[in-house]
């Protein structure tokens, strides 16, 4: 169905503000990637055509939001936006108890700081890095529980995001009081941007409800995910996407959500909750390190658009448009015999850079090599998912240990780039892919001791 509509159909909007993009000629895409030592993150967006970074945060505001926005009630407390906000969230995901945060992180951040101590496990199909980060931050121990069909970046298994539930059930078994909730992120981000399916989040609340433990779900992209479930699922094709979010949030006792990413929000964020066991001590810290429980960091103009936001991200034309676009863009990378991640995920395509550029080994980090060379060919920014970003230190031998994947993430803003765009980026990463024996990878010169990514610098192999 979707295939055949995202051919025929254009975006379900009409475009009434734009914002000039242009690409630097090569000699000033060159000197740019010089001055920011390889290093795409140091590169000003002023100086990049097509921003592929993240879709974080990068969405675009429909005139809805921006109107939204002159509705802002900017008091202290008790804010009138809050409370729509508050009303938005629990009619779609059905918790009561809903606290408001300024990204995703910091509802991370709270649940992670009030129920976990150090040693104790937190199982999940696979831990976004600031997820993780925060477990570890706080002495626990962050555990992917990925369905080993997730493995084989070629296979077409349609829930690459699912947990492996008999490996979930010995960890609770093995472990009794030691995990105080399990995740599930959905889509996985991590992973490929690959969805969970209904059944798998039904398997894994029985699993939790065997051993009393909460389940907790990571909602970023909760709208794209209940999109693949009505797309693949059979019991589940003649539902609305609503009605799939609905129940899929009944088998989970809370959710931590960026509305930087399925929000359609610039930023924000939220923790939500089915009981009360946590609330109290989570809006202690909230007041804390956030604001006051009525906002939350956030400004009340931002409660409005995220409110707005959560309503219009559940519009079926534009997810339809939305996954199929990304679609689109995966297909042409695979007519033209690029490796990538399969199936395409739901908010960006991920390129395998290891089958990419099989001359370039894990120690000369081909994604990141990769990742320069769109830049460099095109304007477009991409970001590394491999050896920089993941690379760990072998404690005994100080040796680097390259991870298993070596990604590079095409990620596709909501509501910003036409399929035009996106063709022209599917030209620049063919282009690269005809002359990639020319590709050569890096080497480190600077780095930092944690988090390396954002900041290290980098010079060619010759
Ligand atoms: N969980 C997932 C699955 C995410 O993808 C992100 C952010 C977060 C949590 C944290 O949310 O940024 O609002 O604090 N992902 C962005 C990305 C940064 O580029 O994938 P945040």
């Amino acid at each position: 169905m979707t295939d055949d509509l995202s051919r025929i159909l254009p975006e379900p909007w009409r475009v009434k503000v734009v914002e000039p993009i242009q690409l630097p000629d090569r000699r000033a895409r060159e000197k740019h990637l010089k001055k920011a030592g390889y290093n795409l993150f140091a590169i000003p967006s002023e100086a990049v055509f097509i921003d592929l970074l993240t879709d974080s945060g990068t969405s675009a505001m429909s005139d809805e939001q921006w109107a939204a926005m002159m509705r802002g009630d900017e008091s202290y407390a008790g804010s009138r936006n809050f409370f729509s906000f508050e009303t938005a969230v629990r009619e779609i995901f059905g918790f009561p108890y809903v606290i408001p945060t300024h990204q995703g992180r910091v509802a991370e951040n709270l649940l992670f700081s009030t129920v976990l101590k150090p040693g104790w496990i937190v199982p999940n199909n696979t831990h976004f890095d600031t997820t993780r980060a925060n477990i570890e931050a706080n002495g626990g121990i962050a555990v992917d529980l990925l369905v080993p069909e997730a493995k084989d970046l070629d296979s077409e298994y349609p829930f690459k995001g699912n947990m492996d539930v008999a490996r979930l059930a010995e960890t609770l078994q093995k472990n009794p009081g030691k995990v105080p909730l399990v995740m599930l992120t959905m889509t996985n981000n991590s992973g490929g941007g690959q969805p969970v399916s209904l059944d798998n989040v039904r398997a894994v609340k029985a699993a939790c409800e065997k051993y009393d433990v909460p389940l907790i779900i990571d909602a970023c992209r909760f709208a794209e995910n209940a999109f693949f479930i009505r797309e693949r699922e059979p019991a589940c094709q003649n539902w609305s996407i609503i009605s799939i979010v609905r129940e899929v949030f009944t088998f989970a006792d809370g959710c931590t959500m960026s509305a930087k990413k399925d929000g359609l929000a610039n930023i924000g964020g939220f923790l939500a909750l089915r009981h009360d066991t946590w609330v109290q001590n989570l809006k202690n810290k909230l007041v804390l390190i956030e604001g006051f429980p009525t906002y939350g960091g956030l400004a009340g103009r931002d409660l409005e658009v995220i409110a707005r936001g959560l309503k219009e991200v559940l519009d079926e034309r534009y997810l339809s448009f939305r996954i199929g676009q990304i679609r689109r863009l995966g297909q042409r990378l695979i007519d033209g015999g690029v490796p990538i991640v399969r199936p395409v995920g739901g908010h960006a395509v991920y390129l395998d850079a290891r089958r990419f550029l099989p001359h370039v080994p894990p120690s000369q980090y081909p994604a990141q090599a990769l990742s320069v060379a769109l830049y460099r060919e095109g304007g477009v920014r991409s970001v590394e998912i491999g050896g920089v970003m993941f690379g760990r230190r072998d404690p005994k031998t100080g040796q680097e240990i390259a991870p298993e994947l070596e990604l590079v993430r095409l990620t596709i803003p909501r509501r910003v780039y036409s399929n035009t765009h996106l063709d022209y980026v599917a030209e620049v990463v063919l282009e690269c892919f005809r002359n990639r024996q020319a590709i050569r990878g890096v080497r480190i010169v600077k780095q930092a001791p944690y988090l390396r990514h954002f900041t290290a610098e980098f010079e060619a192999i010759a």
